[in-house]
């Protein structure tokens, strides 16, 4: 008999969506994941394609695929979940930025947001869709749920990314690296290097200022990497797999420390906005917003990321 527990919806069946979903069923600790799409017969099909998957891979949560409408139907499928990732909206293409995208995603994000509310009331929210400061307030707005129930994926990728970078760079395995990357998920982005460690040395102590730079604009430009590569869309493995560890975070109420975009009210001077940093993250979503020590210079630089998507979040209500 399985022990696998709760229900997770993944809005979105493109590749992000997918293959959160892919990671979340092959963890093998939910009981079912829903995924949905506007897109008829797309998320039913991605779902089967999945199952027929489960006898070789070995997992027994159960994946069930559903075309939502225009209307709201379909939506009954993912009554009862306990987390729902939100991926809908259009990926950039190269050239664009990510707050090229916000109009035609502030549409999408605010009608799911409200089938969300009504269908799943007591959810936590994981919004990924870009630009990804914006659309996880536009979801608080749009859902009316509690600021701690609505989350946004951007730091747990942006750190991975730095971290992979300082990996390669030093020819030592990801696991010795310890990287923490803080602010928006865009141009303020702000990869943190006084609290990178290697083996439990500062990196400041191990590469060049000049080298930590390269890595931190590079962190910054990690998206922008993978676009031009791509050409027709934007990264979904390593969105993926931070989306699915957050979801798995608090279905297992875990309250570990992750880097997310959490409402930040009052840490680090910073009052009444969403922003990327520490929290920990269980049941309820974000139980607690975690301060981290930073320099000077990385204190000034996440208020000034604060300012910059301030501004921004303040226009998503006529959106
Ligand atoms: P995609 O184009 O492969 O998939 C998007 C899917 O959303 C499509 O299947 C589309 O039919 C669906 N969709 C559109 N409107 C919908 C609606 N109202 N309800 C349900 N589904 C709807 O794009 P991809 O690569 O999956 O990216 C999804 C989003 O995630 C983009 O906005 C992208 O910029 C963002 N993203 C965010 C990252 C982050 O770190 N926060 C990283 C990578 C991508
Ligand atoms: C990324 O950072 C495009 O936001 C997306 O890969």
């Amino acid at each position: 008999m399985s022990e696998n527990h709760g229900k997770v919806t993944v809005v979105g069946a493109g590749f992000y969506g997918s293959t959160t979903a892919m990671r979340l069923a092959e963890y093998d600790v939910f009981e079912t994941v829903v995924l949905t799409d506007i897109v008829d017969g797309k998320p039913e099909g991605i779902a089967l394609d999945m199952n027929q998957s489960a006898p070789v891979e070995g997992f027994t949560t159960k994946v069930i695929g559903q075309t939502t409408g225009p209307d709201g139907s379909g939506y009954e499928a993912i009554a009862g979940s306990e987390v729902v990732v939100v991926t809908a909206g259009l990926p950039r293409k190269p050239g664009m930025s990510r707050m090229d995208l916000l109009e035609t995603n502030a549409k999408i994000v605010r009608g799911v947001a409200g089938e969300v509310a009504r269908h799943a009331p007591d959810a936590v929210v994981i919004v990924v869709s870009n630009p990804l400061d914006e659309m996880t307030a536009l979801a608080q707005l749009a859902t009316g749920f509690p600021k701690s129930r609505v989350l946004g994926q951007a730091g747990m990728l942006d750190t991975a990314r730095f971290t992979y970078f300082v990996a390669e760079e030093l020819g030592v395995p990801h696991t010795s690296v310890s990287c923490l990357t803080l602010g928006s998920h865009g141009d303020t982005m702000v990869p943190v290097p006084s609290r990178c460690e290697v083996d439990g040395k500062p990196l400041t102590e191990l590469l060049s200022a000049a080298k930590i730079e390269e890595l931190v604009a590079r962190t910054r430009g990690g998206g922008a990497e993978v676009v031009a590569l791509l050409k027709t869309g934007s990264a979904y493995y390593a969105p993926s797999a931070a989306a699915a560890r957050m979801a798995r975070a608090v279905i297992e109420d875990a309250g570990i420390p992750l880097p997310v975009c959490a409402w930040v009210d009052g840490e680090y001077g910073i009052d009444g906005v969403y922003l990327g940093v520490v929290a920990e993250i269980g049941a309820g979503g974000v139980r607690a917003v975690t301060e981290v020590p930073l320099t000077d210079g990385e204190l000034a630089a996440l208020r000034a990321a604060a300012e910059t998507v301030r501004a921004k979040q303040a226009d998503i209500a006529s959106l």
